[in-house]
């Protein structure tokens, strides 16, 4: 267990560290649930009269999500309909006025931590905690909010650094994610366990399986990763338009692992029968296995697959989602995730929509949250809680006590 923002006194100077990592398109933010979360946490913190620094990143060095927080700044503000100053620089002079200004009841939001060189690549807290980013913040704040849960599988500076030099509590998404992801491991349920397994990642995939064979009884397969199972069925699939393979590289590197698990779990093991791609005229066109043309890379599971996986997801007692089965981002390739998504809503079953993306086809189709059990707003995070593994984000939290 760990200190939550309950324990903190009023009135305090906090650096709070929230996850607002969004899907960037042409440098915009296309999604804003996690920040509504969030400001659930700054909300509560506002009511108790601190002072609040946000710290937060967004995509990665070299990749198009890798922006400002400028933006962010702005739709948190909406969020929490209160002000959110931004200040374009993390730890340098402008940084460290701003944060001297910062009286009870402001809110500032500090520029893209992942722009600053201490921040990653992953290492241990002591080591984190001795970057130039820890040694100059920390000695501005009373104390440290990790509410980051959806990034607590990294050992990035802000993470993990800060909870080793300061008085560090856990916020709300963090105690919320943790204890229903918690929950989940630990409950058992009276029938059929399912889980649609999608989204792009052989590598999440491979130990979801191992690690939930106990739990789960049907893994129903979608999405490159259902794509790469079928390949070590002997389907010739994954292809693109010029013939060559898309996958490749997650082929060579877990084809022994992916024919492994296709035979030792071949009856919780659901593979697609059809699947969707586009015709020369940019329109969806279905095809069934047997006669398979590699044209153009496939895009979503076809309807009969989405139907059988949509009866599974009906007749379950609990249903997890993990990653897609198509490009639900594009209207012509949605129908797979969208028809499995919409028989958990209607099912009267314990559901969990999440990992990557995935949770926002629930805001982009118009499903109502409270249809779900949990839509857990972590990705990498949540696959690892599944599976039991440590996340140091929380570990480095529990350890402050
Ligand atoms: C996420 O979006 O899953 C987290 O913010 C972690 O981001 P990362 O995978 O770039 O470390």
């Amino acid at each position: 267990t760990f200190r939550t923002i309950d324990d903190i006194e009023r009135d305090r100077r906090l650096l709070v560290r929230i996850d607002v990592n969004a899907a960037v398109e042409d440098g915009t933010v296309q999604d804003s649930r996690r920040f509504a979360r969030h400001a659930e946490t700054i909300q509560e913190l506002l009511a108790d009269d601190h002072a609040i620094a946000l710290l937060a990143h967004q995509g990665r060095p070299g990749r198009d999500t890798f922006v400002s927080l400028e933006q962010h700044a702005e739709i948190l503000a909406g969020h929490l309909d209160h002000r959110v100053e931004f200040v374009p620089d993390t730890d340098g002079d402008d940084a460290l006025a701003a944060i001297d200004d910062l009286e009870s009841g402001d809110v500032l939001l500090l520029e893209n931590v992942r722009m600053c060189d201490g921040e990653l690549p992953e290492e241990d807290p002591d080591t984190k905690a001795e970057t130039d980013l820890v040694r100059t913040l920390a000695p501005e704040f009373d104390a440290y909010v990790g509410d980051a849960y959806s990034a607590a599988h990294r050992s990035h500076a802000s993470i993990v650094g800060f909870p080793r030099v300061m008085d560090a509590y856990a916020g709300r998404v963090m105690e919320q994610e943790y204890t229903a992801i918690t929950a989940i491991r630990e409950r058992e349920f009276d029938g059929p366990v399912t889980m649609v397994l999608g989204g792009t990642k052989a590598e999440d995939s491979i130990p979801i399986i191992e690690r939930l064979d106990d739990t789960v009884d049907r893994f129903c397969l979608g999405g490159v990763v259902g794509e790469l199972f079928l390949r070590a069925d002997g389907h010739d699939v994954g292809y693109d338009v010029a013939g060559t393979s898309r996958f490749d590289h997650q082929w060579e590197t877990y084809r022994d692992d992916l024919e492994r698990i296709l035979a030792a779990y071949r009856d919780e093991l659901f593979l697609p029968t059809d699947l969707a791609d586009e015709d020369d005229d940019g329109k969806r066109r279905e095809q069934t296995l047997d006669g398979i043309r590699k044209t153009h890379p496939f895009l979503d599971v076809g309807s009969e697959t989405a139907d059988r996986y949509a009866a599974l997801a009906s007749d379950s007692a609990a249903v997890f989602v993990k990653g897609s089965l198509g490009v639900f981002e594009d209207e012509r390739f949605a129908d797979g995730t969208v028809t499995v998504v919409s028989a958990i809503a209607e099912a009267d079953c314990f559901s969990v929509v999440g990992g990557g993306d995935t949770a926002r086809v629930v805001e982009l189709y118009g499903f109502d949250e409270e249809d779900f059990s949990r839509v857990s707003i972590a990705g990498g995070a949540y696959v690892r809680a599944l599976t039991g593994e440590p996340l140091a984000g929380i570990d480095v939290l529990e350890g402050q006590h």
